[in-house]
């Protein structure tokens, strides 16, 4: 382990014309220097210098060691706050990209807390049974929306008997009941896959020849009973499921119908029983954690006093990049890594001095909503506009995901992320989550489903 020095860095800011850079300031910053590696100098000219590096290192001096001690106490605290085995449920379902569904916007029932007992279409759905039970005791002829099916097979077996007799709970008024087991029944739909999100499930289906619609139950009860689960109706193949009740785990599945001449829904059979835990969501000391990952955007802040350093296992991650960059000829370190609340209150405070409020919120963080309060977050080589198309960025762009990085701020993504494109900043997730996301091509709010803007 090499010794480390401390040193007090002395920066003058220079604003650029182009990028997010605060104007002219001097500022002191303490910083542990040690180079890891000779090679990954390089003086960056590709526009102005960077602002606001708390730990960040002079240009000649890329990436400097942490010490162990830190090291230790920081690695409990990295990924996974001290959460329940629930936060890793959410691995059974399967990633795929799903695009968001406007067919279920009308149709999917107001937010939810599903109890035993909750459910306003449940409660319709089992009047209406409840008008049709005679019905159901004494005749064969009506097809239907068959009932949901218990998780056991038995009861499986049982809802294909079944749904040939009851009475569909969806139907409009019928005057003519529809044979059961018509020819034009349709086809039972196979789900694809599906994506949790802290409180939405994605849901895809393969198209059913002839089908007229798709009727989706779910619940967070394994009885998907009709009357304990919610309903979706869409013309659409996939559905997104919204205001699901966080931290917990839905069953769902899917049936086609037609609809006859009459009017009634021909249903087919009930696709199996599919399930998935939604991205657990937690606030520990004030950090909110979603998925064991710890968030700071416009909606999710830090504790002021939240914060030490960059994390040892970040600048591990790194340097082992930068290193490997270096080999390429490419030459990345860290012009602003971790940055206290104080600091990243002077450096936004610059930025709505210079360029005001609503420009400085595009590129800058309120203090306590910055990823670099949080230790986790670095913005490499520069913060210039100028970065973007350079080697390094692209470099960075390509590689930075095999070390554990996503790019944090894409392009055309503002509206998501509440920023300009940053292709300097990236953050750390691991390497699994960070292959994840960057897989999933969507940003993390994007990915869990949340929202990043100021309350
Ligand atoms: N530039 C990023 C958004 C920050 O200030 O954290
Ligand atoms: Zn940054």
């Amino acid at each position: 382990m090499k010794n480390k020095t401390a040193v007090i860095l002395s920066s003058i800011i220079v604003l650029s014309a182009s990028s997010c850079t605060p104007a002219v300031r001097n500022a002191s910053y303490e910083i542990e220097a040690e180079p890891v590696s000779d090679m990954l100098v390089e003086e960056n000219n590709t526009g102005s210098e960077d602002d606001y590096s708390d730990t960040s290192l002079s240009s000649s001096k890329p990436v400097q060691e942490r010490d162990t001690s830190r090291t230790l106490q920081k690695e409990s605290s990295l990924h996974e706050p001290s959460l329940t085995d629930s936060t890793k449920k959410d691995t059974a379902i399967p990633k795929v990209s799903v695009s968001e569904s406007s067919v279920q916007e009308a149709t999917v029932p107001e937010p939810l807390n599903i109890t035993e007992s909750e459910s306003t279409h449940s409660e319709q759905l089992s009047q209406e049974n409840k008008n049709t039970e005679k019905k159901q005791e004494s005749s064969l002829s009506e097809s239907s929306v068959p009932e949901s099916p218990n998780a056991n097979s038995s009861v499986q077996e049982k809802s294909k008997a079944e749904s040939s007799i009851q009475e569909s709970s969806y139907s409009e008024e019928k005057s003519e009941p529809v044979r059961q087991k018509d020819t034009s029944e349709p086809d039972t739909p196979k789900i694809k896959s599906s994506r949790s999100r802290v409180d939405q499930i994605d849901i895809s289906w393969e198209a059913v020849e002839g089908a007229d619609g798709y009727i989706i139950q779910y619940s967070t009860s394994k009885k998907l009973n009709p009357k304990k689960c919610l309903t979706v109706e869409t013309t659409d193949t996939k559905v997104t499921l919204k205001d699901l009740k966080t931290n917990s785990k839905y069953y769902y599945h899917v049936c086609a119908f037609k609809k006859a001449e009459s009017g009634q829904k021909i249903s087919s059979d009930w696709s199996s029983t599919c399930s998935g835990w939604l991205k657990s969501i937690y606030v520990v000391d004030g950090v909110t954690y979603i998925d064991g990952i710890l968030i700071a955007n416009k909606t999710y802040s830090l504790p002021s006093d939240f914060g030490d350093g960059l994390d040892p296992e970040v600048y591990e991650a790194f340097n082992r990049m930068a290193s490997d960059a270096a080999a390429d000829g490419i030459y990345l370190y860290i012009i602003s890594g971790f940055r206290s609340y104080q600091t990243q209150s002077y450096t936004y405070n610059s930025f709505v001095y210079d360029r005001g409020v609503e420009q400085a919120d595009r590129c800058s963080a309120r203090p306590g909503h910055s990823e670099h309060q949080s230790g986790l977050a670095i913005d490499v080589n520069t913060t210039s506009d100028y970065f973007d198309g350079t080697p390094e960025a692209i470099w960075l762009a390509n590689n930075c995901v095999k070390y554990g990085f996503i790019i944090r701020y894409p392009k055309g993504k503002e509206s998501v992320t509440g920023y300009k494109y940053e292709p300097w900043h990236i953050r750390y997730l691991g390497a699994q989550k960070a292959a994840e996301i960057a897989n999933s091509k969507l940003t993390i709010e994007e990915y869990y489903g949340i929202t990043s803007s100021y309350s």
